[in-house]
Order: structure tokens, then C-alpha cells, then sequence
């Protein structure tokens, strides 16, 4: 049994796009302990269909992604980032490209000239231009099974499977390991290690509808948080306008690349809406998407729109979009035929833990990179496909600056570390709690904090989150631990977090759209949070 492991190495905690990615390029100079909370396969990486965002067409530009990043960012991007992010895509994806990521062919279509690029590129909402690599409909898990079959070889890297980070240990004022729950054994590690280095991914699970896996509950924001780094811009949730409506399939994402590729939005009597809402129709950037839909079915009483893409030739359809097609067609919908019902759901988190321009957090020694980050990339609202391309750029960056310290030796090694105390607790005596908690508390935030807010129902919301996460405390500090509970812990400190940022932003942007305050305020800034016992 490993109860303690090689202090001599970086810990990565996540094996997604973003701490995959690292692994493989740290692994080349120093060893590297790898955590996942399930297996290595599954991450919100893994779902990602639309693709990666990059200038790759000779006839797009650096420019032209920056300002589509800062124009679906409403504002609140940081300039900085978005560049530095939009100059690196071109090399990541060629990175990815030597790791023979299959990304579809140019000749799929007779869309592109392939003597310019010879893979396809597709079109996502707030893109003016084809931008998008992808591998058909599947480019996360394609992505996801390339990096870690070369992970799973390299001697240097130690993947621990089924581990649940808990909290991060910082002593003199630096990140030196983290405690982790092996569930197979339900026993805590201490993993002391030279830096550590989030890449868990964000906290869609918050919300009772979502296109996440189980997973995705802001362990990584949750942790830092708690070791007094800050957190910005936890407002601004981001909907996806169209997961497939379902009673037995509630996750499943239809990708906003079947608008891309010509799919219409309608209303149940088949008439299209988005024109009504904006000139860029079906392709407007996600926020506008998702309300729009949202305000179709409660003006409509309807419980979801329809996607239509059977306009389309058949073939082109089950050659874009397998996935989609295979998944629908074993529910009984023929998406070559009819259209698909679809509703919005929580997606993605812009906010996180904040880094600089290196992944660096507040905390010295300890890194964020990938969903878990808030760099400045996306400000109030995502570009699509902009997330894979950002776990790969910043998880280059906090490779450079660990090595950089590892050449100068100033990557310390860390010092002894006291073992988990769990002496003082005693077996839970019941999980009604746990379950009863998770489901009210995605409730809450579906109900009062969802994708038009007000500051009744914020208020609301806050008071029952603050009764909740007391309860959970009082069971924290009393009973074992479990995944499920540690999960739970974690989801009411972020809804926590959502609430409170949300009612801090007296105006609608973005992602934030607040019916007392519709309109957009002068000099707006991010929304930075700070822990109480924030020490630096
Ligand atoms: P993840 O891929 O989510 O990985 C998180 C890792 O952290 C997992 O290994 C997990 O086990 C581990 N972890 C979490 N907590 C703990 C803990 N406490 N202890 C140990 N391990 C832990 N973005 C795009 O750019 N393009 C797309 O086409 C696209 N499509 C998407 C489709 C879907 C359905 C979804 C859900 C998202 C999509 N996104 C897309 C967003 C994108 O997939 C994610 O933002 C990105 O994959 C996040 O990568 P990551 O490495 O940061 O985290
Ligand atoms: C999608 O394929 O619609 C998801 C793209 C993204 O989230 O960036």
C-alpha cells in the first residue's frame, strides 16, 4: 500500500487535456505523480466534441482570434492573455499533431482548399472564420486516449488511479503536497512533493443539468480557495445552448459545430427564432444562445427547442457527427431526418483559481492550469473551443516556469509532512444527508442562480447554501470521509463562491444576466474573491 510516495517529484493533480499534457513534458526532466479522482480516461476532456480553437488557416489571422475572444468575453477580457493564448494555438495543435491526435482530414468536404491545411476546420457561434481542429465529433476522447497511452509508457510518470485530493499543504507560506483519499483503501496519502499543480478541471456538477461528468465538482477551486489564493470571476457559469433533451440522457452534448455546419434552431411550430435575437443568428456567441432559448420556452411554456440539421445530405451528417448521430439514433431520434429537442445546461467555468501569465497562483509552489484557472482568458463569456486550447497553452507555461526553477535548483525539496489525522472521527452513521444535500443544492443553484438571475432569488439562494454548507461542516468535522462527501464539501463552497461573486456584479454581462440590472456598467473589472485567511 502507498502511504507515502517520492517527495523528490511534481504532483499533478488531474488527468485531463490540461494535467495530461504537462506530464508528458515535465516526465522529460523530473518525475511526476499523477492523481485522478476516476479513471485516467475520464475527464470533462474526454466529452469535448467541438474541437480546439487556433489559427491554422493562412487566410485567418492572430488578430482576428483575439478579437472574436474579446468580443464573446463582452469586455472583461485580459488583453494580455488572450494574446499570449491566440499566439501559442498554432504550435499546441502542432504538438499535438506529433502525438498522432487523428484530427479529421481537410478532404472531408470540398468546404477548404487542403493545400492550404490538410486538416478540416469547422465553424463554432462568435467565430468569424474557420477556426476549429477537430477529430469528427469525438476530438476530446481522441485527444484524451493519445496523451494518456503515452503517459501510461513514460517511466517517470506515476499514475494513481481512483485518488481523491482533499486539501493542499502549505507550510512557511509555500505549497509542499497535498492529502488524498485512496478509495480503494479508504486510507489518506500524504503526497509531499517539490510543486503542485492543479488541473481539476471545473464545477459544472453544481447545477442539476449539465453536459459534465460526475467529476467536475471544483475540487481544484474548492482546495486553493482554502489555502487562501483567490478566485475571480465565479459569476459567470457558462450555459450551453443545446444538450439533447432526454429523460435518460440529460448529459449529452449536442455540439455547437452542427450550427456550425448549417443546424437551425426552431421553435415547436418549426419557424426559426435566433433572428429575432441576433444578426449573427444561429451563430451568435453562447450567452446570447442560451437565453435566447430560454426566453423562447418560458414565453412558449415549452420544456425545449429543436436543433434541426436534416436539411443537410445524410452522409455529410454521420461524417461530421457520428457521435451525435449514433447517440441520438439508439434514442430513437434520426437526425438525418428530424430535428433533435435540445435545452441549455450548465457547461463550463469561466472563474477559477486566479493565475498569472506562468499558472502561477497566490500560493508560491502551487500552479492552476486548465478549466480550474482563471487566467483572463475567457473575461465574461467563453469563445467556444477555446478551453482545450487554454488547458494546452497555460500547462506549456507552468512547464517552463517548473523546469526554469528546476535548472536553477530552486525547486525545493519539501519537509517532512505530519500523516492525515482522522483520530477524532468516527464512521458515518448515515448517507441520506449526503445524497439529500447534493440534490438540493444543484437545485438551488438550477432554480435561483441559473441563466436569468435576480437578487431575490440570489439571496435565496445564499441563505440556503450558508445553512447547508453549515451542516456539512459539523458533518466534516465528526465523521469519515468519503468521496461523495468530500465532493459535496466542495460544491456548496462553490456555490457559495457563484452567489456571492454573482450578487457582487450590479449590472448584466456575459454570462451574467441579472433582470434588476440590465444593463452593462462603465469600467466594469472582474470579480475577485479573497479568502479570510488570505496570507500573502
Ligand atoms: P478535465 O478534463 O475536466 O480533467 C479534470 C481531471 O481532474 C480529471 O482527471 C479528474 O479526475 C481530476 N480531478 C478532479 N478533482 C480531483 C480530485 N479532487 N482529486 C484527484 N483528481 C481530481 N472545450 C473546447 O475547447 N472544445 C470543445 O469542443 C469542448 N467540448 C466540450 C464538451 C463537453 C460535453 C464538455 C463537458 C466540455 C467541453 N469543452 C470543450 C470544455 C473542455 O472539455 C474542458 O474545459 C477541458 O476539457 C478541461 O480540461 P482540464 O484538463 O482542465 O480538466
Ligand atoms: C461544443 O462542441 O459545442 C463544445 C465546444 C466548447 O465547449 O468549446
Amino acid at each position: 500500500m502507498l502511504k507515502s510516495h517520492n517527495p523528490n517529484s511534481v504532483l499533478i493533480i488531474g488527468s485531463g487535456i490540461a494535467g495530461l499534457s504537462l506530464a508528458l513534458k515535465l516526465a522529460e526532466h523530473v518525475s511526476v505523480t499523477l492523481l485522478a479522482k476516476r479513471g485516467l480516461l475520464e475527464s470533462n476532456t474526454r466529452y469535448a466534441q467541438g474541437g480546439i480553437a487556433a489559427v491554422l488557416d493562412p487566410n485567418d489571422s492572430i488578430e482576428q482570434h483575439v478579437q472574436d475572444t474579446l468580443i464573446a468575453g463582452d469586455g472583461l477580457c485580459d488583453e494580455t492573455a488572450v494574446r499570449f493564448t491566440a499566439q501559442s494555438g498554432k504550435h499546441m495543435i502542432q504538438e499535438l499533431i506529433n502525438l498522432s491526435v487523428p484530427f479529421t482530414p481537410c478532404n472531408i468536404d470540398n468546404e477548404q482548399d487542403c493545400a492550404l491545411f490538410p486538416f478540416h476546420l469547422t465553424r463554432e457561434g462568435g467565430h468569424s472564420h474557420r477556426r476549429i481542429i477537430h477529430a469528427a465529433d469525438h476530438t476530446g476522447q481522441s485527444v484524451q486516449i493519445s496523451l494518456a497511452l503515452k503517459a501510461r509508457q513514460h517511466p517517470n510518470i506515476v499514475i494513481l488511479e481512483h485518488y481523491t485530493a482533499v486539501d493542499l499543504i502549505h507550510v512557511n507560506g509555500r505549497c509542499v503536497g497535498a492529502y488524498a483519499l485512496n478509495q480503494a483503501s479508504d486510507e489518506f496519502t500524504t503526497f509531499a512533493a517539490r510543486a503542485v499543480v492543479l488541473a481539476t478541471g471545473g464545477a459544472g456538477k453544481v447545477y442539476l443539468y449539465t453536459s459534465n461528468p460526475d467529476l467536475a465538482t471544483g475540487d481544484g477551486i474548492a482546495m486553493a480557495w482554502r489555502a487562501g489564493c483567490r478566485v475571480a470571476n465565479m459569476e459567470f457559469m457558462q450555459f450551453h445552448p443545446t444538450v439533447l433533451f432526454h429523460p435518460s440522457e440529460r448529459a449529452f452534448l449536442v455540439s455547437e459545430a452542427v450550427r456550425g455546419e448549417g443546424g437551425l434552431l426552431k421553435r415547436p411550430d418549426g419557424t426559426r427564432f435566433m433572428p429575432d435575437y441576433d444578426a449573427r443568428e444561429e451563430l451568435a456567441p453562447r450567452d446570447i444562445v442560451a437565453r435566447a432559448i430560454d426566453s423562447e420556452m418560458k414565453k412558449l411554456g415549452c420544456d425545449h427547442m429543436w436543433l434541426d440539421i436534416s436539411h443537410k445530405p445524410a452522409d455529410f451528417i454521420t461524417s461530421h457527427f457520428p457521435t451525435i448521430y449514433k447517440r441520438c439514433f439508439a434514442l430513437g431520434i434520426d437526425i438525418t431526418k428530424e430535428p433533435i429537442p435540445v435545452v441549455p445546461a450548465a457547461h463550463y467555468t469561466c472563474g477559477g483559481v486566479m493565475t498569472d501569465l506562468n499558472a502561477k497562483t497566490d500560493l508560491p509552489n502551487l500552479y492552476a492550469i486548465g478549466e480550474v484557472a482563471y487566467t483572463g482568458l475567457h473575461g465574461a463569456n467563453r469563445l467556444a473551443s477555446n478551453s482545450l486550447l487554454e488547458a494546452l497553452v497555460f500547462a506549456d507555461a507552468a512547464y517552463h516556469d517548473i523546469l526554469q526553477q528546476i535548472k536553477t535548483d530552486t525547486l525545493l525539496m519539501p519537509p517532512a509532512l505530519p500523516d492525515w489525522d482522522d483520530s477524532q472521527v468516527r464512521p458515518s452513521p448515515e448517507q441520506i444527508m449526503i445524497a439529500h444535500d447534493w440534490d438540493e443544492l444543484r437545485r438551488v443553484m438550477w432554480d435561483y442562480v441559473g441563466i436569468v438571475r435576480t437578487e431575490k432569488r440570489l439571496n435565496r439562494a445564499l441563505k440556503r447554501t450558508l445553512v447547508i454548507r453549515e451542516e456539512i461542516e459539523e458533518f466534516y468535522a465528526h465523521y469519515e470521509l468519503n468521496t461523495d462527501f468530500i465532493e459535496l464539501r466542495n460544491l456548496a463552497l462553490i456555490s457559495e463562491l457563484i452567489i456571492r461573486s454573482a450578487l457582487a456584479r450590479k449590472e448584466s454581462r456575459g454570462l451574467h444576466y441579472i433582470a434588476d440590472y440590465p444593463n452593462k456598467q462603465q469600467d466594469s473589472q472582474p470579480t475577485v474573491m479573497i479568502p479570510n485567511n488570505y496570507m500573502k
